[in-house]
């Protein structure tokens, strides 16, 4: 397969464009950002990491029978993937109060949410991803209404998967954001999932090891990633 021109490049990955118009090469780099990219920094093995660690989640999925853009892994650090047109939106399911939803309310961090919380962020970074609801994508014209009940539907049965995985490994799924869009009519799991996009705690000790530790500062980011990986049973060496 040939690389050809950039697509597009974003605060983390860059999508580049190949010989087949149907499909992406989406370069995972080491570069992380954090508060609409106003933290940003370089951490080493970030790339192959969330790579091999997306590589494998997504396998899972589509193994689950839900619909996903991944195609193959390329090399360490580049996946091919099937060219969507992506919904400018971002779909949340919190299994667990954290972050933006303790920070909104003031419930306690750690309070355990059932049913599970569906929210939706508008991507744009220049307004800070501000919170949306469905009527606003109708209004705003930003997605199909069955395109948008679809992709809902789908990110619950991510949850049905991967709380089970994570939970068989010791860890819980916090919270976490998928993005979808849409491939000859059909709407597909699209971007990635890694521990950039979720949250994950030790199912004992309650311990981090996802983005909040670069969020907060808290050091071994990446260290705590491939800890995920490995309990998962990923190899980071091939
Ligand atoms: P954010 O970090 O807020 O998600 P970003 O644009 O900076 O935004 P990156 O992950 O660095 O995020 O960039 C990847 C870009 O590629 C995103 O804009 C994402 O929507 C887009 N993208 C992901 N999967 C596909 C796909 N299959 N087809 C087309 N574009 C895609
Ligand atoms: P949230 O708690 O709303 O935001 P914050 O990261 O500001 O505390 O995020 C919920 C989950 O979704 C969390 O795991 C991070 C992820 N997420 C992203 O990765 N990107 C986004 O733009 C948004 C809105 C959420």
């Amino acid at each position: 397969m040939e690389k050809r021109a950039q697509l597009y490049a974003g605060k983390a990955k860059s999508v580049y464009e190949t010989d087949d118009h149907d499909l992406l090469i989406m370069l995972f780099r080491d570069d992380t950002s954090a508060f609409d990219g106003k933290k940003i920094d370089q951490l080493d093995r970030k790339g192959m990491v969330n790579n091999k660690f997306n590589a494998f989640i997504m396998e899972k999925l589509a193994a689950a029978g839900i619909p996903c853009h991944f195609v193959k892994r390329l090399s360490d650090t580049e996946s091919v993937v099937k060219r969507l047109d992506m919904m400018p939106i971002e779909c949340v399911v919190r299994n667990i109060a954290a972050g933006g939803l303790v920070r909104r309310l003031g419930v306690e961090e750690g309070k355990e949410l059932n049913p599970p919380t569906f929210e939706l962020f508008l991507k744009n970074d220049a307004l800070g991803d501000p919170m949306i609801n469905e009527s606003y994508v109708e209004a705003f014209g930003w997605a199909k209404s069955e395109h948008l009940a679809k992709a809902k539907e789908l990110t619950f049965q991510v949850n049905t998967v991967l709380k089970k995985l994570f939970l068989d490994a010791g860890i819980l799924l916090v919270d976490y954001k998928l993005e979808f869009g849409v491939f000859k009519g059909e709407v597909v799991l699209g971007d990635e999932f890694s521990p950039d996009g979720c949250r994950l705690w030790d199912a004992e000790t309650r311990k981090k090891l996802d983005k909040d530790r670069f969020r907060q500062g808290l050091g071994n980011v990446i260290e705590a990633y491939e800890e995920v990986g490995k309990r998962l049973g990923i190899d980071f060496d091939n």
